[in-house]
C-alpha cells in the first residue's frame, strides 16, 4: 500500500484546485466499492457521533490544547488542561483518532493534523457549533417534518424542518438573529470559505476592474455593490487584489451584521435588507454571493427584483453560487442542497437559474464557471 499512497500523494501535491478534489472524490468511491455489509451497517450506526464528539472536543478546548502543544501530551495531561475525567477523555480521544480528527502518537498519546488545527482556528470552531447546535436538529427533524407534510415539496422558509426543529415561526435569519452567537458562528464560516478566486479569468469582470482610475469623482457610482456581504471578506479581497477599486466598494448586510464591523479602509459598510428597495442605482455589479441557495423561488425573485429595479442598462447582477449539473452532483453540493432545503433555499441547476432571472425580469447573460469540480459559478444577469 505505501508506494500507491506515496504515489497519491505525489500525485495530488502537483494538482490544480479540481485535481485535488478529484482525488479525493475518487478514494471516497474506492472506499465504498470496498466496504461490506457489515462495514456500511456501522458507518450508519456511528453517522450522529461526529459531530456530537466535535462539539465536546471544542467545548473543552481539546483542539486548542493539542494545537498549542508543540509536542504530543499524554491523556492525563490533556485532561488536565481540559478538566475531564481520564477515563471519559481517553474513549473520546481514541475515537477522534480513529476518526483522523487527532493523531494518536503512542499508547496514551496525542497530538494534532491537519484537521485539528482546522478544528482549533476560531473559524473551524463556528463550523463545529453551526453543524451541531443551529443544522443537527434541523436535520433530525428532517424525516418527521417531510411524513407530516406528506412529502410534497418544500416552498417556503417559514415551513420547513427547521422550525419544527427549533419550535420556532420565525424564518432561519429571523430566528439567527434572536440568537446572536449562532448568526456569528454563520459570519466566521462565510469569512472563513471567501476567497477571490472567482475574478480569475473573467474576463467581463477584470476589464471592467481594470479600466478603473485610481482617482474617485465625487458623482461616481459604485463599482460593485456586495449584496449580503457579511463581514466584508470579498471587498478585502477586491480591494487587495485591485487597489484602484478602493473607495467605490460597498458591503450592504443586515444592521445586526454590519454593526459590529471595524471599518474596512476604501469599502462603505451599509445596514440594507435586500427585500427592501436596493438604495445604490447604476452601480456596475451586484454582487451576491450565498444568498440565492438560502431561499426559495418566490423570495429570491423578489431580492432579484429589488436589485433589477435599482439597475442601468450597463449593470450586471453576479450570483456567486453553485450551477448544479442535470446528472451526476457530487456529495458536496448534494449535502449542501439538502442544508439548505432544510430551511427553505436550494441549489439550482441552469434551468432553474434561467428560469429564477426571467420571474425577476432578468436574463442569464453568460455562466462563468470558476471550480469545475465543486460547480462554483458566476450567473451573470442582465436586464431583460
Ligand atoms: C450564507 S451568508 C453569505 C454571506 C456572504 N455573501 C458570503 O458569501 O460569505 C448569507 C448572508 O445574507 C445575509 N442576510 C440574510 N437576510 C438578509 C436580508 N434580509 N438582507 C440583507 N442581508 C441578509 C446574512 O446576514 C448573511 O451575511
Amino acid at each position: 500500500m505505501d508506494p500507491i499512497i506515496a504515489q497519491i500523494q505525489a500525485l495530488a501535491k502537483t494538482s490544480d484546485e479540481a485535481g485535488r478534489l478529484n482525488i479525493i472524490r475518487t478514494l471516497r468511491q474506492v472506499q465504498f466499492d470496498l466496504q461490506g455489509p457489515k462495514d456500511s451497517l456501522m458507518e450508519v450506526a456511528g453517522s450522529g457521533l461526529v459531530t456530537a464528539m466535535l462539539r465536546v472536543g471544542a467545548d473543552i478546548g481539546l483542539f486548542t490544547s493539542l494545537a498549542k502543544s508543540a509536542a504530543p501530551l499524554k491523556v492525563a495531561e490533556i485532561a488536565e488542561l481540559t478538566s475531564t475525567s481520564p477515563q471519559l477523555l481517553e474513549r473520546i480521544l481514541r475515537y477522534l483518532a480513529a476518526t483522523n480528527m487527532i493523531k494518536e502518537t503512542a499508547a496514551n498519546e496525542y497530538t494534532t493534523n491537519m484537521v485539528t488545527h482546522t478544528l482549533a482556528d476560531p473559524k473551524g470552531e463556528a463550523m463545529i457549533y453551526h453543524a451541531f447546535d443551529t443544522h443537527g436538529p434541523v436535520v433530525t427533524a428532517m424525516p418527521e417534518f417531510f411524513a407530516e407534510n406528506k412529502y410534497q415539496d418544500i416552498t417556503s422558509n417559514t415551513s420547513t424542518p427547521f422550525q419544527k426543529a427549533h419550535n420556532t415561526k420565525l424564518s432561519c435569519f429571523e430566528w439567527m438573529l434572536q440568537h446572536p452567537q449562532h448568526f456569528e458562528s454563520l459570519q466566521k464560516i462565510m469569512t472563513a470559505l471567501g476567497g477571490s478566486e472567482w475574478t480569475q479569468d473573467f474576463t467581463l469582470f477584470e476589464s471592467e476592474a481594470q479600466k478603473i482610475q485610481s482617482t474617485v469623482q465625487p458623482s461616481e457610482k459604485p463599482f460593485l455593490v456586495d449584496v449580503g456581504g457579511g463581514h466584508g471578506h470579498q471587498c478585502i479581497r477586491l480591494g487587495e487584489k485591485y487597489p484602484n477599486l478602493l473607495g467605490r466598494l460597498v458591503v450592504q448586510d443586515l444592521p445586526e451584521a454590519v454593526k459590529k464591523l471595524a471599518p474596512i479602509a476604501g469599502v462603505k459598510a451599509e445596514a440594507y435588507d435586500f427585500f427592501q428597495p436596493q438604495p445604490i442605482t447604476g452601480a456596475r455589479f451586484y454582487y451576491l454571493r450565498r444568498i440565492m441557495h438560502d431561499w426559495p423561488d418566490n423570495e429570491a425573485a423578489k431580492i432579484l427584483r429589488n436589485t433589477a429595479a435599482a439597475m442601468n442598462a450597463d449593470s450586471r447582477i453576479l450570483i456567486d453560487d453553485t450551477v448544479l449539473p442535470d446528472a451526476g452532483a457530487n456529495w458536496q453540493a448534494t449535502t449542501a442542497d439538502l442544508l439548505m432545503m432544510a430551511f427553505g433555499g436550494k441549489e439550482r441547476n441552469e434551468a432553474q437559474w434561467t428560469s429564477l432571472a426571467k420571474d425577476a425580469g432578468l436574463r442569464v447573460e453568460c455562466i462563468h464557471t470558476y471550480v469545475a469540480s465543486t460547480y462554483t459559478a458566476i450567473v451573470v444577469l442582465a436586464l431583460e
